[in-house]
């Protein structure tokens, strides 16, 4: 559908297009026709969507803030499932992961050589020396958050805490990578560039993805890549970056049993911290903060 000048934007603004959108538009259909792929309009967030998705990432970052508070070494990871849920419940909103494409637990625990998607179990007891990634997703009034961060048991080898800082490095290499009219490729090549620096590869099978309206929505956000490659970014677009960078190879097998649970193929340790990002008309913010 194509807009008239005094018509109302497209974006919710009830500004006329002209002196909202109209520019952007333009801009946008100018890189398309250079063959560059550009992002649809139902993947850009209005400003009220905006505003209920950073509420949304609030409860999913304080239900976060209450794992880092509660993990200790004896608890199974069935316990983090309790509390997840019942914060969240508490806070009137929703564990994302429960139920989603039949997945049985409030969040997704995955320890030492699992990449992610691990179950929460009354049979995974935390014990010293492992390395935790909790990912945590909430759908508030509607409007999907997800993030996750590592913990350490106890006390950690060297290798591992150097695995589990560089992905982090990673992440944030990621972000900063993140530029308004930029490329999503670039993303990908930062984290590429740095994990493998470190002697660590990137998992190529899972990455990260658009969010807000729906757990999980276009672009895929690759954690390899080229620079200059992939959809442009522009304002109003939210994603996660999440790298899992392994210390071995990235081959990967899925539990045969659960059908979720992806490991590392050589059992060396995996790690994974992830952010939501929104793309601003001068940067980015991190929603999961
Ligand atoms: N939280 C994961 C992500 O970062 C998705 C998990 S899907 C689930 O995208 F069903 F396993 F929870
Ligand atoms: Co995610």
């Amino acid at each position: 559908m194509k807009l008239n000048r005094n018509d109302e934007c497209w974006c919710g603004s009830n500004a006329k297009y002209k002196k909202c959108h109209m520019e952007f538009d333009e801009k946008l259909e100018i890189l398309k026709g250079k063959g560059y792929i550009v992002p649809s309009h139902d993947i850009i967030k209005t400003k009220d969507q905006i505003e209920k998705i950073k509420e949304s990432a609030k409860i999913n970052n304080a239900v976060l803030d209450l794992v880092a508070k509660e993990i200790k070494e004896g608890m199974t990871t069935d316990d983090i499932d309790k509390i997840v849920h019942g914060f969240t419940i508490s806070q009137g909103a929703i564990p994302a992961p429960l139920g989603y494409g039949g997945f049985p637990k409030s969040l997704c625990t995955s320890i030492n050589s699992q990449i992610c998607h691990g179950i929460p179990s009354e049979d995974v007891v935390l014990k010293d020396g492992d390395i935790i990634n909790v990912d945590v997703s909430t759908i508030y009034n509607g409007y999907y958050s997800d993030a996750s961060r590592m913990f350490m048991i106890g006390n950690v080898s060297e290798e591992a805490k150097r695995l589990v800082e560089v992905t982090k490095e990673c992440l944030y290499k990621g972000i900063e990578a993140v530029k308004p009219w930029g490329h999503l490729g670039a993303i990908g090549a930062a984290i590429q560039e740095h994990a493998e620096k470190n002697g660590y590869s990137v998992v190529r099978d899972f990455g990260g993805h658009g969010i807000g309206l729906q757990f999980h929505e276009d672009p895929f956000v690759f954690h390899v890549g080229k620079k200059d490659e992939g959809m442009i970014l522009v304002p109003g677009m939210i994603f996660t970056i999440e790298p899992m960078i392994n210390q071995g190879d990235y081959d990967l097998y899925i539990d045969a049993e659960n059908e979720w649970t992806a490991y590392t193929d050589d059992g060396k340790l995996s790690a994974q911290w992830e952010h939501m990002i929104l793309v601003t008309e001068d940067g980015i913010e991190i929603l999961s903060k």
